[in-house]
């Protein structure tokens, strides 16, 4: 297979192009080969997503901007397989979480369909001011115009969408940079969204690399919000560059998770396993750090390991496999000199830690100390630390304790405790009784501190997709 960028609706796949080859993750295979676009050719695309905007999609009425999105979301639902093993074999990811993905994504198809119909203003109390009488005022929210989407590998379909479908349902223009790792399921949503009657030159694909495309897409004039989901360093510069346009940024996490005394360890552990080895960890909100009270520690540390153990690690594309690969073998490497430097300074592999090649096995750490790496900054891979604690304050100021701040989960059957302890707790969104990794796709996403900038739940997308704009009127 060979896929290129798509400009206007047409296909940039030439013979004498630059490639790259795009490998699964787990035995290498080629999966695609991608014919790269530059920096004259993203300068086209951002032209023609001008032209679009100003033509036909800010245009565009409300009703068929959602009629695409619903029509979108059943083509999509159909052909849920195709999307789920290609997933898989880009990405490396299980095929039960690509399945999982493909569903969640249809659902945000929906969620943008019925929220583009309801985009709305409000009416300003214009004769609440001395001399306002007889006055009208209201707003309207109005697209903002080129959104640039420049998207991970880690959920190369859901996450694109929780960019591509609110700039489409509230009247954009999209650039669309995928991630190296993951362009193909990027060019088949791309199709698709095309034949769910998105009009051509609405939504621009460039494939090629971020070194290459990446400041002239976020700097250029014409570009009027940039929304990034990546590394912080990455985000660091996008905000940098961006100027005065609007900017959503989702950089990831340490994320904590608390188990305090009155639970039943059999209750959490399956969840708090999956949440910190599905897609080998390589997900912004995995559950990183796990801070168990003393009371529960051992016999949670011990069930904990053993259903650890019981994972079926191998090819994501089996459908009983728990547990793949990483998404490079320097992604793996990466992640392996972390958990050696830890053990350097007094840390315990109480399982896992062996890398081959892609693979990590699923580890747990245990006497770990907030300096070392595997705590203090995002690992982005299948290792998890178990934490002891004793009281309310240590644990609050333990989880605080990051510069990261994008999702907690709290597990307690007090109500007071639960609600007292989300208030201090510093982050983006909070689950009680809820692993941190779990994310519905119409709640707000987003974080504090380095986490990032701005919200993502299509409908909180939207409104930073779109501009506040006033209209008064002086009744004579
Ligand atoms: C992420 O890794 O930021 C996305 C997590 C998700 O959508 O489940």
């Amino acid at each position: 297979m060979r896929i290129g960028s798509i400009i206007n609706g047409q296909e940039y796949i030439e013979e004498d192009r630059e490639t790259l080859s795009v490998r699964n993750p787990y035995n290498d295979e080629l999966v695609a080969e991608i014919a790269l676009a530059n920096v004259s050719e993203l300068q086209e695309a951002i032209e023609e997503s001008y032209e679009v905007f100003h033509n036909t999609m800010k245009k565009m009425p409300a009703h068929k901007r959602g009629d695409i999105l619903r029509e979108a979301a059943d083509l999509l639902e159909a052909r849920e397989d195709d999307f789920a093993q290609i997933i898989s074999k880009e990405a490396g990811k299980p095929l039960k979480f690509s399945r999982g993905e493909v569903q969640r994504s249809v659902q945000v198809l929906r969620f943008a369909s019925e929220q583009a119909k309801d985009i709305n203003g409000e009416v300003i109390p214009m004769d609440a001011a001395i001399g306002g009488e007889n006055r009208l005022g209201f707003t309207k929210r109005v697209p903002l115009g080129i959104v640039a989407a420049i998207t991970p590998f880690n959920f190369p379909l859901n996450l694109s969408l929780h960019k591509l479908a609110p700039a489409i349902a509230a009247g954009n223009t999209v650039v669309f940079k995928p991630a190296e790792k993951t362009p193909v399921s990027a060019y088949m949503l791309v199709k698709l969204l095309h034949e769910a009657g998105l009009p051509q030159g609405a939504l621009n694909l460039v494939l090629g690399t971020g070194e290459e495309l990446g400041d002239p897409l976020v700097e250029h004039e014409k570009v009027h919000k940039v929304t990034f989901t990546g590394s912080l360093p990455v985000g660091r510069r996008i905000r940098e560059k961006a100027g005065f346009k609007k900017v959503t940024l989702e950089l990831g996490s340490n994320s904590p998770n608390i188990i305090f005394e009155d639970n039943d360890v059999n209750d959490v552990v399956t969840d708090l396993v999956k949440g910190a080895f599905a897609f080998s960890g390589q997900v912004c909100i995995s559950a990183q750090r796990v801070y168990v009270h003393q009371s529960l520690y051992e016999s949670f540390l011990a069930e904990y390991k053993s259903q650890t153990e019981s994972l079926t690690i191998g090819d994501p594309l089996d459908e009983g496999t728990d547990f793949g690969p990483m998404i490079t073998e320097e992604a793996a490497e990466r992640a392996k000199t972390w958990i050696d430097d830890a053990v350097k300074n007094g840390a315990t592999i109480e399982t896992g830690g062996e890398q081959r090649g892609t693979i990590l096995t699923p580890t747990i750490m245990t006497n770990v100390k907030s300096d070392m790496k595997i705590i203090a900054e995002e690992v982005f891979a299948p290792i998890v630390s178990i934490i002891p604690f004793e009281t309310e304050e240590e644990v609050v100021q333990a989880a605080n304790d990051s510069i990261y701040g994008l999702q907690a989960g709290i597990f307690t059957k007090d109500i007071n405790r639960a609600f007292r302890v989300a208030d201090q707790i510093e982050m983006g969104g909070v689950w009680i009784n809820e692993i941190s990794t779990y994310r519905q796709d119409n709640h707000p996403y987003g974080g504090v501190k380095q986490s990032g900038i701005g919200r993502e739940g299509v409908k909180y997308a939207i409104e930073d997709m779109t501009e506040m704009k006033f209209y008064g009127i002086k009744l004579t």
